[in-house]
Parts: structure tokens; sequence; C-alpha cells
């Protein structure tokens, strides 16, 4: 008997388009950027919107809550549905299912549908997590992320990514929705202690080293001004490293992950690592910054930077105070990452490193004893900085 076998080919094209905007007290009465935000594509509507906010940005702007609440209230369009309401900041966030379940509570306790907005204010951790929650009621809901730390800024918020942590894995679970907007206002950052004011240039260095020489360069002249705590010169670092992220998302062909190749990634195989060892007591951009140190001391080794460039490299990150070395790096699951950082790309690793300085290259195999020699390395002459 004739078997008669019909495929149908299903082929459906996306696109995502989101506004990324920059500016200065967000909640002030003459600024219309985030009414504006909420209505342009239905101005004459009256829309529901939901806060959710970092408890360590509420608490540093103790006005903070009144200030949305009267400019809310001032905006025809917007109808705030609750007082804004606070969650825990920090990493804390992302290791604890309950509070994803509360963020589920609330849409549905104050009918957030698919055309409400929910608004997450908060460091990279707070948007990872409100972004994971708000991805799945009616099958994800319109959310405006306002990052307000220089890693979430420059970086986390710009992406299409969300997730939090489990089974003692980085970002093990995560969906892949881009949000309805960005609103960065560098205001926030003024509160930011020592420790998350540096850490998100990690990520600015990542970018350059691997696509931008003249930013490399811009961020090795400015380490004195950005340690100092200087606003424009970390304004311009944000500007110039959140444009970066955009361009790589836009232009990769890969915006959700599908293939093996991770850019964006560099130095994240031992960040990860570390973030768990420590039991996340080292930030997000602290580990990338000692991620770079490893892979970079390893592109030395394999002859595609050569010695000066790897020392401009780690001068920069010591100057930039960024500890090079902890003692997490010599527990023996350490160099596990690398395994479970080819489990998470899906089977093949794909590791990216430095070509001379703003071009990369990607390798298939890391010899482990060329990692455990960067980080004799690193310890015999990086072991500073506070640690
Ligand atoms: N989704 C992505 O594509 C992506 C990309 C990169 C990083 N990340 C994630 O981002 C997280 C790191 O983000 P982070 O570096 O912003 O750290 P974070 O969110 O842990 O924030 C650091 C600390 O600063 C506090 N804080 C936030 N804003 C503040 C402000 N304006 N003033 C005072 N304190 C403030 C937070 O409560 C927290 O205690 C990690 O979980 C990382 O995995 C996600
Ligand atoms: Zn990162």
């Amino acid at each position: 008997m004739m078997q008669i076998q019909n495929t149908i080919h299903q082929k459906i094209q996306v696109t995502l388009e989101f506004p990324v905007h920059f500016t200065q007290n967000l909640f002030a009465e003459n600024n219309k950027t985030f009414e504006q935000c909420v209505s342009f594509k239905e101005p004459k509507k009256q829309h529901k919107v939901l806060f959710f906010i970092d408890e360590n940005v509420s608490s540093t702007h103790p006005d903070l809550i009144d200030s949305i609440k009267t400019y809310c209230q001032k905006c025809g369009s917007i109808n705030l549905v609750s007082n804004p309401i606070v969650v825990p900041g920090g990493e804390v966030v992302k290791n604890n299912t309950s509070i994803v379940e509360s963020i589920h509570k609330y849409t549905d306790k104050f009918k957030i549908c698919r055309h409400s907005f929910a608004v997450v204010i908060g460091g990279g951790a707070v948007l990872d997590m409100v972004g994971f929650a708000c991805a799945t009621p009616h099958r994800g809901v319109r959310l405006i992320r306002i990052p307000t730390t220089v890693l979430s800024q420059n970086d986390s918020a710009m992406g299409v990514k969300n997730a939090i942590n489990a089974f003692n894995k980085k970002n093990f679970l995560g969906t892949f929705c881009a949000p309805y907007a960005v609103i960065n206002d560098r205001e926030f950052l003024k509160t930011l202690c020592f420790r998350d004011w540096i850490s998100g240039i990690s990520e600015a260095i990542k970018v350059a080293l691997i696509k931008d020489k003249p930013f490399f360069e811009f961020i090795q002249k400015h380490t004195d001004l950005l340690v100092n705590r200087d606003i424009i010169a970390m304004e311009k670092l944000i500007f110039r490293c959140a444009e970066i992220h955009l361009q790589h998302i836009r232009c990769s062909g890969d915006a959700f992950e599908l293939g093996y190749s991770r850019p964006l990634d560099f130095g994240h195989w031992a960040a990860h690592k570390l973030e768990s060892l420590s039991a996340y007591n080292i930030r997000h951009g602290e580990a990338v910054a000692v991620g770079i140190a490893i892979d970079s001391y390893y592109a030395e080794k394999k002859g595609f930077i050569n010695k000066v460039q790897l020392q401009d490299i780690l001068q920069v990150l010591h100057s930039l105070r960024f500890p090079l070395y902890y003692k997490e790096m010599q527990d023996p699951d350490f160099i596990n990452g690398l395994e479970e950082f080819r489990e998470h790309l899906g089977g093949i690793l794909c590791i990216t490193l430095p070509v001379g300085i703003g071009k990369k290259i990607e390798v298939n195999e890391i010899e482990h004893d060329m990692i455990f020699e960067a980080i004799d390395y690193l310890r015999e002459n990086y072991n500073g900085n506070g640690q």
C-alpha cells in the first residue's frame, strides 16, 4: 500500500522592537519620558500600571515611591493599580522561587493583562527575576525595565533574556522575552555603593576587548575619573556599552541563542562558576572581571594577544579596583565551570577569546592546565584589591 506523507512547512517571522531611553529624574513632573513610554501606542487609553521596586533602590531613594504616585496621579493616561511593591534586592532574589510566585499573585490580584504594564525598577538581579515572573502570566505581560545599576544600564537591561538560579546553577530557569521599553536614568547611579558602581564596568571592558578598540582606550584613559565616581565619564561608558550590546543582539542573527557562539559571554564561564562557588557573595560584574583576566591570560598563551596587551587588560581591571583573585578559584570544582558552560550552550563548548584588542576568535577546547596556570599567576601578582 502506498504511504502518503504530507508536510506543511511553517515559518513565522516576528519583529521585536523596543526603545531604550536615556534620561534624568524620570519621575520629575516635567519629565514626560515615562508617560510617553506607556501611552505612545494607545494615547487615548488609560493604562493599568503596577510597579516592582528593588528594596535597596527604595531605601536609598526615600522619595521615589511618593514621586511615582504623584507623577502617575497627574498623568491622565496612567492608572496606578497599587502602591509600588518593594521586593528584595541583589542576587538573593534570583535564588528563591517564592518571590516569583508572589509576583504572579500580584499580577493576578491587580488584574494585569497582556495590555497592562508591569514596571520594574532595580538592579540586574531584580530585573531578571521580575522579567522571568512577568513572562508567564497570560503568556507574558508588557514589561518596562528601569535599571538602576551600572551593569543593568549598560548590559543586562538591553537584552531579551531573563532568568533565576536553580539547582545551584546560575540562570538555570529563564525565558527569552523582549521588554516593552527600557529607561536608563543616571540619577539612580549616585546611590550605588563603590562595589556596584565599579562592578558593571567589567561588562564594558568585555565588549570593548572583543569589538571596539577605541572604547577600550577610552576606558583605559578614564580609570581615575571612573574610580572617583565621575558621572559624565560613567554616562559615556554606559551609553557606548549599551549601544554595543544592542547592536550585537540586533545584528548577530542569533538573538535567541540557538547556535553555540556567545561572544557577549566572553569571560563568563569562569564568572558564573565563581559566583555560585561564592554563594553569590561575589557580584556578577566582579566575577566577570576575573573571567576576563583568566581568559585573557589564556589568549596570550595561545598567541591571540601579546604580552603588552595582556598587561594592559590586567592593569585596567586592577586600576578599577577589581579583585582578580578569590580563594574560590582554587576550589577543585572551579574548572567544572567549563563543562557547565558547555551544557548551557547546548552541546559544543565555544569560548570567545580576544584577538589583539577589539577583535575575537572562538575556540572549542580549553586546556585545563593553562587555566590553573592563569589562576596561579593572578594569585601571585594580583592578590590585592581588598581580598
Ligand atoms: N538578563 C541578562 O541578559 C543579564 C546580563 C548580565 C547580567 N545579568 C544578571 O544581572 C545580575 C547582576 O546585576 P547587578 O550588577 O545590577 O547586581 P544586583 O542586581 O545584584 O544589584 C547590586 C546591589 O545594588 C542594589 N541596588 C540596585 N540599584 C541601586 C541603586 N540605584 N542604589 C543603591 N543600591 C542599588 C541592589 O539591591 C543590590 O543589592 C546578575 O544576576 C546577572 O546574572 C543578566
Ligand atoms: Zn554578564
